[in-house]
């Protein structure tokens, strides 16, 4: 695990975005994994200004996010496609067919797990995986818990989690309870992972995960398992 301390988010955001970039340009139909969250964003208007100045080019990327609301209908200003196509997509000329997001809104979630996983595969594996981490060391879905579901699946959210994202909803109660998620072994099989810490309250998940254990009540110390992960973090989380 190769760990970069940087002195604040936007120092972070800058250095993920010549790292994506750097894979883009290298490999032009890389395969990107992708999270959602208040995190990325910097990463994500750095790599469309790269793109506007024409030192970027998606059009043979393929994209596949971490997680998706259960049941959530794509539309919905609160899913993570509409995150997504709003925040990258929209912005970027990778086509819209090539960007995968976890299915929220089927009647058979398992069905759609295993699709998502199959497509995965057909394409190849994803090369650089992009992560965030929630204050209680949930990387998707993947909350703390005595055992994890390996593959994408169905899950439940954590009290603290509703809580954390209610921040995006009109209230608590309006936080789907449900999601789709990657699982652990779904994000291990990336070659690459690339981890962004940003902020206080994500402290205490910096410091489990460099602890070095593997402790399934911190999902993130799981990358421990990787032998190819970036973390790039600023003071605030490294303090
Ligand atoms: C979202 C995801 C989540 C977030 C985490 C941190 O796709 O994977 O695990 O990375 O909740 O969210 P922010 O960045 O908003 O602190």
């Amino acid at each position: 695990m190769k760990i970069e301390v940087l002195k604040n988010y936007d120092a972070v955001m800058e250095r993920a975005t010549e790292i994506v970039a750097a894979q883009v340009r290298e490999k032009p139909n890389t395969v990107l994994g992708l999270p959602t969250g208040s995190t990325p964003i910097g990463l994500y208007n750095g790599l469309i200004r790269e793109y506007e100045a024409g030192k970027l080019d998606f059009y043979n990327v393929t994209t596949f996010n971490l997680d998706e609301y259960y049941p959530i209908d794509p539309r919905n200003s609160q899913s993570y496609r509409y995150f997504m196509n709003d925040h990258l997509f929209h912005h970027v000329n990778i086509p819209m067919t090539s960007t995968h997001v976890p299915n929220g809104n089927t009647s058979d979630p398992e069905a759609a797990c295993r699709e998502y996983e199959a497509a995965m595969k057909a394409a190849g594996g994803v090369d650089l995986q992009v992560l965030g981490v929630g204050r209680n060391g949930h990387i998707g879905f993947n909350e703390p818990a005595e055992e994890l579901v390996a593959d994408t699946h169905l899950t439940g959210l954590t009290a603290d989690t509703i809580d954390a994202n209610s921040r995006f909803f009109a209230s608590a109660d309006e936080v789907p309870k449900q999601a789709v998620t990657m699982g652990m072994a779904s994000i291990l099989r990336a070659k690459q992972i690339l981890i962004l810490i940003c902020g206080e309250d994500k402290k205490e998940a910096l410091k489990q995960l460099k602890k070095g254990n593997i402790n399934t009540q911190w999902p993130v110390t799981l990358l421990n398992l990787h032998d190819d992960v970036i973390v790039l973090c600023d003071e605030a989380a490294n303090a």
